[in-house]
């Protein structure tokens, strides 16, 4: 059926955690012939806290469906692809359908001292742990977040049978298609799933006390998600959701990186790096496996490294160097940044509340070092869009550390991409050439992709915007000045900035 002309479009959803994008994409030609998006709001009620309201996530994404379809009132949605922010745990009432509490966001760390706590009761957890998901135990990942969230509820009164956790993408399809599923690319990135035989293992559930009754079940990412029970805006009822991934897998699908030797950095918030592997195992240390998506009955595994704060530390950078009313910060951050060679020594660590991949570092704090008297705005400017490319660089470099892969040309894609300064820099750092994406809706753009291939349109990979190359320079210097701010981010003499150095794995 490849090249079937359906006629109609794909609608496709990115829930992220600043905002719900919707995208229609034309199921004949492949572009993007409407698109909309609806802000979330995000809230930090106490140190390493990170809520949002999981009802809001939904009315936004009614929101940018609605605006979305406005712009073209005639067209006929065939099928709905979807990707979504992970790691974020939702809480729901089976019965109600209502949210039971804040979604505790991907970034909350209040699970960390029940994490460590862990570690040390069962002295082989962390181990097991990494062995069947590929993850570290850190409460960045689900299964912490949704055993807080499961006694939360339970102690407000809500009767155990009646509780349901899932991801965002489960929330989503929850309501849009009344079954409580996932796809297997979210349930990798709980800490319960096994990765050999990508299922809910025992072992996990019991470590973190969870009874799998709340669970969704776990589904290839082109699996049959339902149709929606209920008309959205212009929508009828009756569409099938036909593609489910996570963001950032989302994105390695819409470049087309679906080998070892390709890959991408998506940056938003944190930033993702990512690589698919022949393996399912055996990943360097601080680096995670992970399951880019199941597609045409097979599995695909991708090495990731995950960074906690990139795209945060340049809004911090901003607002802290004061962006004039009226200008956008990053946009404020690279007029400062290209108005200088160099950070003048500078270097800004943002560990906001830890570091993550390939560090995993909860106990790192942020750090600014290598300030003068002399030191000016653009330097800091500089100091911060260095701090995202070394960030990457730590993550590329853990990632090929064991000699079985090497990334080619890094993909990139997000809201930072915007600054060519900082693509510069980090092509720079690396070595080797970016392709740096045209469209800001990389992921819904991957999941349009997966969702018209369930029809058998084959829609052709990202044609990249801009190819930066790098420049002969040497980083050396740069990037031992950046380990040594590390070592101090993370209290470690600097003869100890390396990851390897790092106790956890
Ligand atoms: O792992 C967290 C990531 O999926 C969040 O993505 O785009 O909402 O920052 P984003």
């Amino acid at each position: 059926q490849t090249g079937r002309s359906p006629g109609g479009a794909l609608l496709a959803l990115d829930q992220g955690t600043t905002n719900t994008k919707a995208v229609l994409v034309d199921a004949t030609t492949g572009a993007v012939t409407a698109q909309a998006s609806s802000p979330t709001s995000i809230a930090f009620p106490a140190p390493g806290w990170v809520e949002q309201d999981a009802e809001q996530l939904w009315t936004a994404t009614l929101t940018a469906v609605e605006r979305c379809l406005e712009q073209a009132p005639e067209v006929r949605v065939l099928g709905i692809g979807i990707s979504s922010q992970r790691e974020t745990a939702v809480c729901w009432s089976r019965s109600t359908g209502r949210a039971l509490g804040p979604a505790l966001g991907w970034q909350d760390a209040r699970t960390a001292a029940w994490c460590a706590d862990l570690a040390e009761r069962e002295p082989g957890a962390a181990a097991t742990i990494r062995r069947r998901t590929g993850l570290s135990l850190d409460p960045m990942f689900s299964a912490p977040k949704f055993r807080a969230a499961i006694d939360a509820a339970s102690a407000a009164g809500a009767p155990l049978s009646d509780i349901a956790v899932g991801t965002v993408d489960a929330w989503l399809l929850w309501r849009l298609t009344g079954r409580h599923v996932t796809d297997l690319g979210n349930a990798s990135r709980t800490l319960l799933l096994d990765l050999p035989s990508l299922r809910w293992h025992d072992e996990l559930l019991s470590l973190f006390g969870i009874d799998p009754v709340h669970l969704p079940e776990p589904c290839p990412s082109d699996a049959s998600f339902g149709v929606t029970t209920e008309c959205l805006g212009r929508m009828p009822a009756g569409v099938p959701v036909l593609a489910v991934l996570a963001d950032s897998h989302a994105a390695l699908y819409h470049h087309g990186c679906t080998v070892p030797g390709t890959g991408k950095a998506t940056y938003g918030t944190g930033t993702s790096v990512m690589s698919p592997t022949a393996d399912a195992g055996g990943a360097p240390h601080g680096i995670a496996t992970t399951v880019a998506w199941h597609v045409a009955g097979r599995p695909t595994y991708a090495r990731e490294g995950n960074i906690v704060a990139s795209g945060s530390a340049l809004d911090w950078m901003a607002s802290t160097l004061g962006v004039p009313e009226g200008t956008a910060g990053g946009a404020y951050l690279e007029a400062l940044a290209t108005g200088v060679p160099d950070s003048g020594g500078a270097c800004f660590v943002p560990a906001f509340s830890g570091l993550g991949a390939p560090y995993w570092d909860r106990s790192a704090v942020g750090v600014l070092s290598g300030v003068t008297a002399g030191t000016t705005r653009g330097q800091l400017a500089r100091a911060a869009l260095e701090a995202v490319a070394h960030q990457v660089a730590d993550v590329v470099e853990a990632m090929e550390s064991d000699g079985s892969t090497r990334i080619g040309t890094l993909h990139a894609d997000g809201g930072a991409t915007a600054s060519g300064t900082l693509m510069q820099i980090q092509s720079d750092l690396l070595g080797r050439p970016l392709d740096v994406a045209s469209s800001p809706a990389a992921s819904a753009l991957g999941a349009a992709r997966l969702a018209a291939e369930q029809l058998g349109v084959a829609v052709p990979v990202a044609t990249p915007g801009r190819h930066v190359t790098p420049h002969p320079c040497a980083v050396d210097d740069r990037r031992r000045a950046w380990s040594q701010a590390i070592a101090r981010s993370r209290g470690l003499p600097v003869s100890q900035a390396h990851p390897a150095n790092s106790e956890q794995t």
